[in-house]
């Protein structure tokens, strides 16, 4: 299966040529455009129409700044004129349950109370993923830029007190928004080729033999020897090396653990 590159309507044109950015112009969005972000983010499909996110505007170069070290370092997030933070959000669900007598009646009717599990979590963050994505698109259709920052997910405990975040929450994407401040030099990034990533009624796992071929949309089989400045010997070494057993993975691990022990 063919990874398709055939243009066919402004959409997907759209979507195959968007591509992740982190140098902006530094003049701010226009009001109007940060409410259509918002806008479409919002009519995102949303589990049980519930819409189980919260959206914080970050606006305060303060808050940027300390993003930049709490999120691994990553300097042009403060450069950013418009940073979007996608909370997976249970807190205003319990409020409002709360505040409606919920428990109460249900004790009257025999039912049994619950609390947040990691079920709602997981489903609080499909909802939230996809109303950050819903805002990607809608961005690239103004010609702005955006660039996730996963490491938003570490420092969970710094991330919870700089944006007072309640116990039923989780930051669930960062997304920075900019005009691109110049054309992103290079090729587009890669993808792995369809046959490894779209399968037909079932999982299926690969033979070494096929996982060698993995790579060749970089340029290189995924095994084939190579010496990385990490000390890695081919590109999946190297990989593992620079990603998987990273120090911010090791944190990221810490910080999700903290956050479910304080959540269940
Ligand atoms: C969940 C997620 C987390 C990401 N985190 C970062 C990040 O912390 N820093 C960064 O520069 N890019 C980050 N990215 C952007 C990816 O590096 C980028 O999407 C990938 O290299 C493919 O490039 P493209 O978006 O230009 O196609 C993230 C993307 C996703 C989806």
């Amino acid at each position: 299966m063919k990874t398709t590159k055939k243009k066919l309507n402004p959409t997907l044109d759209l979507i195959e040529n968007r591509r992740s950015i982190r140098k902006y112009d530094p003049a701010p969005l226009e009001r109007e455009e940060k409410d259509a972000i918002l806008h479409a983010a919002m009519r995102a499909p949303t589990a049980g129409a519930m819409m189980l996110y919260s959206i914080i505007e970050v606006e305060e170069q303060a808050l940027k700044d300390q993003l930049v070290d709490s999120c691994d370092h990553q300097d042009f997030v403060a450069t950013a004129p418009y940073i979007l933070l996608f909370v997976a959000d249970y807190q205003r669900w319990m409020d409002l349950y709360e505040a409606a007598g919920c428990e109460e009646r249900a004790a009257e009717l025999g039912i049994r109370a619950r609390m947040p599990s990691e079920g709602d979590l997981v489903l609080a963050l499909m909802d939230a993923l996809i109303a950050a994505q819903t805002a990607v698109i809608a961005a690239e259709s103004l010609g702005i830029g955006s660039c996730y920052i996963g490491d938003i997910i570490e420092n969970w405990e710094i991330h919870r007190d700089l944006f007072c975040l309640p116990r039923y929450t989780f930051p669930a994407a960062l997304l920075c928004f900019g005009r691109p401040a110049e054309k992103p030099s290079g090729l587009q990034k890669p993808r792995f080729e369809g046959k490894f990533i779209v399968h037909k009624n079932q999982y299926r796992r690969f033979s070494p033999g096929e996982l060698n071929d993995l790579h060749l949309p970089f340029g290189a089989h995924s095994f084939e020897m190579r010496n990385f400045p990490n000390g890695g010997h081919n590109v999946v070494q190297a990989n593992y090396i620079r990603k998987f057993t990273a120090e911010f993975s090791w944190e990221m691990t810490r910080s999700v653990r903290e956050m479910l022990k304080n959540w269940s």
